[in-house]
C-alpha cells in the first residue's frame, strides 16, 4: 500500500450500518475511526444531566463551554471510546433517554458549530474515517471517498432492536421503530446541515448485503484511491 492517506466520509440514516462498516474499514486500513454521532450523544447526555433548556441560547452556550470531549483507545476492545469531561460515557450515550433527545440537540446551530469544529481538527492529518449525517456535505466536503449507506426501514429497526434488546429486554420493537422514525425525520428536515447525500457520494444499499460483502465493496473503493 502507498503511504498516501485519505479521508473517508460515511453518511446515512440511523442504524443503517455506518459504524459497523466504518470500524471494520478503519481496522483494515489502519485508520482512525471517529463516531461523530457519539459527540452529539455525549453533548445531549451533558444537557440532560444539567437540565439545560435547549430553547435558551445562553444556557446552551454556557453549557458547551463546560464540555470537553475526547476519544480514547480501549486497548482491550481495540476500539475508541468517547469521554465527556474525562468520564467514559461510551455506553451511557447509547441509552434510550439520550436517543430520544439527541436529534433535537444536534439540530442546534451552536452545538453543530462546536462539534464540526472539533471534527475538522481530527481530520487534519487524514487517515480518518468519520461517520455521521453531514460528514461528506459539511465536515469534509473535500473527502477523497464519500459513502452514503442505505437500508430498508424494517431492516434498520430490526438491527437496532437486536442491539438494544441485549442490554434492555423490556424494550419493544414499536419503541425502537418510533425512535428511528422520529430521528430520521428531524435529522433530514432540520434547517442546518440536514442529512443529505453529497453529490459525489457513492451509495451502498446494504439491505441484502452481509457485513463482509459491504466491507468488501468499501475496501475496493478505498484501495482504488490508495494505489
Ligand atoms: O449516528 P447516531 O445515531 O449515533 O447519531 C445520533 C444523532 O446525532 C442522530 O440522531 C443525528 C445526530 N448526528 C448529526 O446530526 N450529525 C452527525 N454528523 C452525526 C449524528
Amino acid at each position: 500500500m502507498s503511504g498516501k492517506k485519505i479521508i473517508i466520509a460515511i453518511d446515512g440514516k440511523s442504524s443503517c450500518g455506518k459504524s459497523t462498516m466504518a470500524k471494520q474499514l478503519a481496522r483494515e486500513l489502519g485508520y482512525v475511526y471517529v463516531d461523530s454521532g457519539a459527540m452529539y450523544r455525549a453533548i445531549t447526555l451533558y444537557f440532560l444531566r444539567n437540565n439545560v433548556d435547549i430553547t435558551e441560547g445562553s444556557q446552551v452556550k454556557d453549557a458547551l463551554e463546560e464540555i470537553e470531549l475526547d476519544f480514547r483507545l480501549n486497548e482491550q476492545r481495540g476500539e475508541v471510546e468517547i469521554f465527556l469531561n474525562d468520564e467514559n460515557v461510551e455506553y451511557l450515550i447509547r441509552e434510550m433517554i439520550v436517543a430520544e433527545k439527541v436529534s433535537e440537540v444536534a439540530a442546534l446551530e451552536a452545538v453543530r458549530n462546536f462539534a464540526v469544529n472539533q471534527q475538522q481538527k481530527m481530520g487534519k492529518l487524514k487517515g480518518v474515517i468519520m461517520d455521521g449525517r453531514d460528514i461528506g456535505t459539511v465536515v469534509f466536503p473535500h473527502a477523497e471517498l464519500k459513502l452514503f449507506l442505505t437500508a430498508d426501514n424494517a431492516v434498520r429497526v430490526e438491527r437496532r432492536f437486536r442491539e438494544l434488546y441485549q442490554k434492555n429486554p423490556n424494550i419493544t420493537i414499536e419503541e425502537v421503530a418510533h425512535n428511528i422514525e422520529m430521528r430520521d425525520y428531524i435529522d433530514a428536515n432540520r434547517e442546518i446541515s440536514p442529512l443529505r447525500k453529497a453529490d459525489d457520494a457513492i451509495e451502498i444499499n446494504n439491505t441484502h448485503l452481509t457485513q463482509e460483502e459491504q466491507l468488501h465493496k468499501a475496501l475496493e473503493l478505498a484501495n482504488g484511491l490508495l494505489k
